[in-house]
């Protein structure tokens, strides 16, 4: 019997980018379904709250029918089992990613041996891309154009007009 390989993609996508967005899209080729999982339980003060972060994922991902959007708190490996899926998926832009990766990813393992961690690489013109780098430039009114979906551009430009 074929196996229904359900994968989550976690993080903070504070806000989401088109690199993760470009991981998102390979990740739906390779998995029968990809949950793309807000984490809400964060010590960092987010600049979007779940709710617009979630809206703006769900902008990003219409169109891929075996992409959703959640929200999770708690352990991570919890959740993933949770919603009957076996794979993390991460993404690496550069080496100096993989340390924390690679450890988050043998705790992972350490914690549920049902749970695999998947390593993917986003397009080369996105490895320098961050949440947090776009959100530093827009605040700092530079140009985000090309980095972030139209919509994420225009809630950032309002976001850092309010404050
Ligand atoms: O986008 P981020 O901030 O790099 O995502 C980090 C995330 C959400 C993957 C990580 O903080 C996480 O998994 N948090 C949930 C709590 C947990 O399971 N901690 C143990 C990890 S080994």
């Amino acid at each position: 019997m074929p196996m229904d390989v359900r994968a989550v993609y976690p993080g903070s996508f504070d806000p989401v980018t088109n690199g993760h967005i470009d991981l998102i899209q390979r990740s739906s080729t390779l998995f029968d379904h990809v949950i793309v999982a807000i984490l809400r339980n964060t010590e960092k003060v987010p600049l979007f709250s779940v709710e617009e972060r979630t809206e703006m994922l769900e902008e990003a991902i219409r169109g891929l029918k075996n992409v959703s959007v959640t929200s999770f708190a708690g352990l991570l490996v919890d959740y993933v089992e949770q919603e009957k899926a076996s794979v993390i998926i991460r993404g690496i832009r550069a080496v100096s990613d993989y340390e924390y990766e690679l450890q988050m990813a043998l705790m992972n393992r350490r914690l549920s041996n049902k749970v695999e961690t998947v390593f993917m690489l986003p397009a080369e013109s996105y490895s320098f891309l961050s949440s947090k780098l776009v959100k530093e430039i827009a605040g700092l009114g530079g140009s985000i154009r090309g980095f972030v979906p139209a919509d994420v551009e225009a809630r950032l430009q309002r976001k850092f007009q309010m404050k």
